[in-house]
């Protein structure tokens, strides 16, 4: 089939290196022409295992434009995946997808097109479908369809996700239309979903409110774990291991970020609102979320009583292993509340660096190795859940710092053995 993707960032591009994979020709636009050139010479904006490969493996079946005529001219389904950032109260930000959708109407009107598709796959507020199509229609007057096709696709793990994705889900009310985007996902093995436009447009923001409200809800679990002498951990385990709760998603720490989990919990909760609808269980899931970083402040307090002039290691700037983003990271937010107390931080990721010191201030000095922060440190926050924190000589760190106090904000070491290592340790909801 003959696809096109427009918007070339995170959810476009493993979008449309998965089609590609399934063998349809897949054209990708962006208005950023710099990064579609980049694209053409094989230069890959973002860090995601595997997608390189993809792109690589396909380059036959892809191309890159910046010209939306060239869109409309060589495909028929056209996947809307621009940005949807949040605004100021919560709502999602459409301009690009407005702005896309009329583009698209004067393209399909000077092309003369026909049997045109419409796919929204960024995250759009219950609705948006519609003015979509009432966008396209001032311009263009005949038949065509739009979708609704969320992404569910996790950083690090997004390639996986496209290609075997728990359920599809397709939404529209052209029944004809749904069923030929269906048809792209043939060889997916998946169930899909197939409903009407607004409820697959709410099925996206209520997947990822529900995980979000498990965090939050194992994160409330944890802090009182913390008061009674019970272990949070065990506590996941032992909830999760009853298939109705599920053990995904009960890993208790500092909070959620990244780019979706905040931004899609504050629309939901702003668009019911608009709708006259007051979502009370949501305003709590944001407020614990936000209320779970000043427990790690509240933590280094409580040892170090005065925070000025300290010398803090953060270990982990990333939103959360694997990935080089910090959109939202919590990490990032704790630094900051750090430095506004006067400590002193010095910070490691191994490979959200880079992305880390566009949003830090100079004051903060970025190590390219865990050990060269720990010299004089008066404390050890571990911000990111990177699995090769644990395989750190903690012995040797020990020695290099002033006080042997860690923070372990993602429950990522054995408190145990930390404690046998003589360290000052605490987790969060580790009793
Ligand atoms: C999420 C959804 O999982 C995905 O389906 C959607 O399309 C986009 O948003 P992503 O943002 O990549 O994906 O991250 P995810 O792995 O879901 O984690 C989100 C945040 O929750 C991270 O900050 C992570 O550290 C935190 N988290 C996750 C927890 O604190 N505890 C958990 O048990 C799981």
């Amino acid at each position: 089939m003959k696809l096109s993707i427009i918007g070339a960032g995170y959810v476009g591009l493993v979008t449309g290196a998965s089609f590609a994979e399934l063998g349809h020709d897949v054209t990708i636009m962006d208005i950023d022409d710099e990064k579609i050139r980049k694209l053409e010479k094989g230069i890959i904006p973002i860090h995601e295992p595997g997608l390189d490969r993809l792109i690589d493996k396909n380059s036959d079946r892809i191309s890159f434009t910046t010209n939306m005529e060239q869109v409309v001219r060589e495909a028929d389904i056209h996947f809307i995946c621009v940005w949807t950032p949040p605004l100021e109260d919560g709502s999602a930000d459409l301009t690009a997808v407005r702005s896309v959708a009329r583009e698209l109407g004067k393209n399909f009107k000077k092309l003369k097109a026909k049997n045109q598709i419409v796919v929204t796959k960024s995250t759009v507020p219950v609705g948006t479908g519609k003015k979509i199509r009432a966008l396209i229609r001032q311009t263009y007057k005949n038949e065509f369809s739009v979708v609704s096709n969320p992404e569910f696709l996790r950083e690090s793990q997004a390639v996986a996700d496209m290609m075997r994705p728990d359920r599809i889900i397709i939404g529209s009310n052209d029944n004809i239309a749904a069923q030929k985007v269906a048809e792209i996902y043939k060889d997916v093995k998946a169930p899909i979903i197939i409903t009407d436009l607004a409820t697959a447009e709410m099925i996206k923001y209520a997947a990822n409110a529900f995980l979000a409200t498990k965090i939050s809800f194992i994160n409330e679990v944890a802090n009182v774990c913390d008061l009674v002498g019970a272990d949070v951990e065990q506590v996941a385990e032992g909830i999760g291991s009853d298939k109705r709760i599920g053990k995904s998603f009960l890993k208790a720490g500092m909070g959620y970020g990244g780019s979706c989990f905040p931004k899609d919990v504050r629309a939901l909760h702003q668009f019911s609102n608009d709708s006259g609808y007051d979502f009370k269980l949501l305003k709590s899931v944001i407020e614990v979320n936000e209320q779970q970083r000043n427990l790690i402040i509240d933590k280094l307090n409580k040892h170090l009583k005065i925070m000025n002039g300290k010398n803090i290691l953060v270990l982990g700037l990333a939103f959360k292993a694997y990935t080089d983003d910090v959109r939202e990271s919590v990490a990032i937010d704790v630094i900051n509340r750090l430095q506004k107390e006067g400590a002193n931080i010095s910070a490691y990721d191994p490979l959200a660096l880079i992305n880390a010191q566009k949003h830090l201030g100079e004051d903060v000095i970025f190590v390219g190795k865990a050990y060269d922060g720990a010299q004089g440190a008066d404390a050890i926050v571990i911000a990111t859940e990177w699995p090769n924190f644990k395989d750190l000589d903690w012995p040797s760190i020990k020695d290099l710092m002033r006080k042997p106090l860690i923070i372990d904000g993602r429950n990522l070491l054995d408190p145990n053995e930390m404690r046998r290592m003589k360290f000052t340790y605490e987790g969060v909801g580790r009793g």
